[in-house]
């Protein structure tokens, strides 16, 4: 379980997250879209305190830490149970496939190399990777690297996935492999919070859409109900902004 709670973000005089606050539940999916420059990644980023909000407080099932008093160790406590899969894969390039999956097993979990290894093999096969655990990232399509990094992702046992935009550095049909990846993770039942401009992917995977806008969260709902029905002016502008021919209500 994942809960944010009135999440304040500023750089330098911008203020880019306003007061956000969601909940994702166990085993639940949802998707965060909205408009570029809206505060998307910055609001990841600040769930795994990769940036720090000024306030807010983020909590991951009993893990709960308030931005303006967070201690070190309680944000690590915090980021373990997170993982996070980033636009751009962030693999170690130096490092084999194998090795980027077994890495946070080994140094953060600190495992016995064999045992990491085990779990690295059993999330590379289940990414359809198994032939390629001795490749360098250099070495594979776009696609292959992302699954990798999903892969690295869910070997830690996380209780909830943070993927920014997973798929918007690929071309549509390593998109499409990659997303089905993501479906087949999904239905391992963990929780997962997406941002995505794949409106349909979003509308099929989700259990709810969350619809962002200038740092607030404007909507949020079942995908019927923000796809076709939804409440707010701001939101049917955007959601028809994709759907120009198709959308009727
Ligand atoms: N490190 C930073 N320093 C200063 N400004 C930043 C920083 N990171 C993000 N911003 C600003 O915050 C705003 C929100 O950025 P963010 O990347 O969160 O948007 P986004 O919704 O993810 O957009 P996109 O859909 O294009 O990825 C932008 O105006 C951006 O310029
Ligand atoms: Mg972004």
């Amino acid at each position: 379980m994942l809960k944010v709670e009135n999440l304040h973000k500023t750089f330098g005089e911008r203020e880019i997250l306003r007061g956000i606050s969601l909940c994702v539940g166990d085993g639940e999916i949802a998707a965060i879209i909205g408009p570029s420059g809206t505060g998307k990644t910055t609001l990841l980023r600040c769930v795994n305190f990769l940036e720090h909000a000024e306030k807010g407080t983020v909590t991951i099932d009993d893990v709960s830490v308030n931005a303006e008093k967070a201690g070190r160790k309680q944000i690590l406590q915090l980021c373990r149970l997170s993982g996070m899969v980033f636009q751009n894969y962030n693999l170690f390039r130096n490092k084999t496939v194998l090795e980027n999956v077994t890495e946070g097993l080994l140094v953060v979990k600190k495992l016995p190399r064999a045992e990491a290894a085990e779990i690295a093999r059993a999330e590379l096969e289940k990414v359809g990777l198994s032939e390629f655990e001795g490749s360098y990232p250099s070495q594979l399509s776009g696609g292959q690297q992302q699954r990798a990094a999903i892969a690295r992702a869910i070997a830690m046992g996380p209780s909830i996935l943070l993927l920014d935009e997973p798929t918007s550095a690929l071309d549509p049909e390593l998109s499409k492999e990659v997303l089905g990846t993501i479906r087949k993770v999904a239905e391992e039942g963990i929780s997962m919070l997406i941002v995505t401009h794949e409106i349909d992917f979003a509308k099929e995977i989700s259990h709810r859409i969350i619809f962002m806008e200038n740092g607030v969260i404007v909507e949020q709902g079942p995908p019927k109900e923000i796809f076709l029905n939804p409440r707010q002016e701001r939101t049917r502008q955007f959601i028809q902004k994709l759907y120009p021919a198709d959308y009727q209500i």
